[in-house]
């Protein structure tokens, strides 16, 4: 079975992936080819002696700008070197917040390419030439877009069938469309600790009232941790 999605990743320094790549369930997801991830260095595209990616804005100012003239040629020439052209996503502080649902809709694309800014982020005729998607994956700034791309990658291949260990375990996390609320409290051996001990009730064996404690101990945790989680879903229930 061929990968069921693809990731294509445009950065200056695909070395920063390479730790992320390695270990634990993206390791597995790679080496069984349920996903399939290319890290491309955008150098590849400058042309001349100093492999020149970025220059001074116009008009002054701080920092250096990703080249418009580096930076499109560099998308197309991945983009268009293998069908489907995939949905094309720009890394920003400016862009539209990532969250859950997002990584939902993304989970179902065969093929998602990936911009990663630096410096002072792209001359702006990147996005007027190529009108990526913008993703911002918080309000702060961060030294480019590699985090935000590891954290999209990271979390849209757990909806992935097959990369998670047990089929529904993603379904039950937080911020799902299934279940906008935070996950409950969970505990292991030893039952005590520090005089710190474990519920009763997830020793009784009794399933039905265990499931019940879970149920009012997450809406109980996310009225103290997120209030804001629980006014949609009041208000919409197809949010549910
Ligand atoms: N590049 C710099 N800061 C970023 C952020 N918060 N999200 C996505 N890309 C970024």
């Amino acid at each position: 079975m061929p990968p069921a999605i693809r990731f294509d990743v445009l950065t200056l320094f695909p070395g920063i992936f390479e730790g992320f790549l390695s270990e634990s369930v993206l390791k597995g997801a790679l080496a069984t080819q349920k996903i399939e991830i290319r890290l491309h260095n955008m150098r590849d595209w400058a042309e001349d002696k100093h492999a020149t990616m970025d220059d001074r804005p116009f008009g002054g100012g701080p920092g250096m700008l990703l080249k418009v003239d580096r930076v499109v040629p560099a998308v197309e020439a991945i983009r268009y070197q293998q069908e489907p052209a995939g949905r094309l996503l720009m890394f920003t502080p400016q862009g539209h917040c990532f969250g859950q649902a997002f990584a939902e809709e993304l989970a179902a694309e065969q093929r998602i390419v990936m911009l990663c800014g630096r410096y002072e982020g792209f001359d702006e005729r990147v996005a007027e030439i190529l009108k990526p998607e913008e993703v911002s994956i918080g309000d702060y700034i961060l030294n480019g877009g590699e985090v935000a791309a590891m954290a999209v990658i990271e979390t849209v291949m757990r909806l992935i069938p097959g990369v998670l260990g047990d089929e529904n375990s993603h379904r039950f996390d937080s911020f799902s469309t299934g279940n906008r609320i935070l996950d409950c409290a969970h505990y292991t051996r030893p039952r005590e600790y520090r005089g710190f001990s474990v519920p009763e009730i997830l020793l009784s064996g009794n399933h039905a009232e265990i499931a019940k404690w879970r149920e009012e101990n997450s809406l109980q945790r996310t009225k103290e941790k997120r209030p804001d989680l629980l006014e949609p879903v009041f208000s919409d229930p197809t949010l549910r």
